[in-house]
């Protein structure tokens, strides 16, 4: 049997192992450190915001954006539909309602007018929308100028969720840095990773210190533990932050391995819709770059002589290769099953007919030998 290829690996670089070992050397294993320090200054700079905390994971992120924005129980927040759970589940921890918004088909993330058309309907029943939570899912931005516009007129703050996308931008100004408060995720399948861990991000310096003060069990400045709020354990450890230090230097190489897998997929499915098939992708929009952190395709089977994306991940399965359907929308699933939905059929399509191929930075060129043998032995 060959070894398994893996949707999305973890790629380490040269100067991780020197940096965890530095942690041990100075004994900084703690949730606190040097590392910890220097792991936010370089996410500050590389994603353009004055302020990072960096954090357990993106879903701890979410969640503390949630709580510096007051959401509580009975409120409502706003989330794309066509996500991963990380986004939604904090809402709910909250004791507050998500409110499900479709996609639209050249980004696949938050529909702009399916968003407004959501407020009016909010603000109509008394429920204003405390936070709207858009996605920019597999890489790829989310239309942010004209959802900055809605949420700016009105008044309501965006918790922009970056976990698939630090390394993307629009127009040069990178993903994280468009909402009030910006998460990213260094998960393992990541672009970059601590193994698990998140950051949020802010121009607000108030909120990010907010946010440690609650990711640190909230202790208010005293010889003893004395506590006026509820705190949360939230915080990277130091030698995890340490493996992020030497992801950060290795990021752009990442990016650039992405988009090149990208490339090689949509080549070679250039060719064989020149043979008749139809196979489709999101391009990106003007001023758009995806890190492309996964390869997604659709293919329906009604266009493609009854091949359908469930026959390509099974092949790929039989040769111990990963891929795997495109998330499926939080509206359909049965944990959020009577959650109010705007939106039609887009996100849902998408579910059906889509594949997340193997996305790995650190292919080989054997390992696409294989991948490419499945996908043309299943075109044939
Ligand atoms: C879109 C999205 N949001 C949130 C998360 C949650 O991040 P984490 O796994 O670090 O908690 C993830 C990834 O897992 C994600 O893909």
């Amino acid at each position: 049997m060959h070894t398994r290829i893996y949707l999305s690996s973890p790629h380490i670089g040269n100067m991780e192992h020197s940096f965890v070992e530095e942690a041990f050397r100075t004994n900084w294993i703690a949730p606190l450190g040097p590392h910890v320090d220097r792991f936010e200054e370089d996410l500050q700079k590389y994603v353009g915001v004055n302020h990072a905390a960096v954090l357990s994971s993106g879903t701890a992120a979410i969640h503390l954006a949630l709580i510096l924005l007051g959401v509580e129980r009975g409120d409502e927040v706003i989330c794309q539909s066509f996500t991963f759970s990380g986004s939604a589940n904090p809402i709910v921890y909250q004791g507050a309602t998500p409110v499900f918004i479709d996609s639209e088909k050249d980004t696949w993330n938050m529909d702009p007018q399916l968003l407004e058309d959501a407020i009016k309907d909010r603000v109509k029943r008394r429920r204003k929308p405390k936070a709207i939570i858009p996605v920019h899912l597999y890489g790829m931005p989310a239309k942010m100028s004209e959802i900055i516009s809605i949420a700016t007129q009105y008044e309501i703050p965006i918790i922009e969720d970056a976990a698939e996308a630090l390394g993307s931008s629009i127009n040069g100004k990178k993903c994280g840095s468009f909402g009030t408060m910006g998460v990213l995720s260094f998960n393992g399948n990541k672009i970059i990773t601590t193994s698990g861990g998140g950051a949020l991000l802010s121009n607000d310096e108030d909120f990010v210190k907010k946010a440690r003060f609650l990711a640190t069990q909230a202790r208010d400045p005293a010889p003893h533990y004395e506590h006026t709020h509820i705190g949360y354990n939230y915080r990277m450890s130091n030698v995890l932050a340490g493996i992020g230090r030497g992801q950060m230097q290795v990021l752009d190489d990442r990016v650039a391995a992405r988009r090149n897998n990208f490339d090689r997929y949509i080549n070679f499915f250039s060719q064989k819709n020149q043979e008749g098939y139809s196979i489709k992708w999101s391009s990106e929009p003007e001023g758009f770059f995806s890190n492309r952190w996964l390869t997604t395709v659709v293919i329906d089977p009604k266009e493609n002589n009854g091949i359908s994306r469930e026959i390509w991940r099974k092949a790929f399965e039989m040769a111990n290769i990963e891929s795997r359907p495109l998330w499926k929308p939080m509206h359909l699933q049965p944990v959020f099953r009577d959650i109010p939905f705007y939106g039609s059929n887009i996100s849902s399509k998408l579910f059906q007919d889509g594949l997340c191929l193997p996305s790995s930075s650190n292919l080989t060129e054997s390992d696409w030998g294989r991948i490419l043998d499945i996908l043309n032995d299943v075109l044939k």
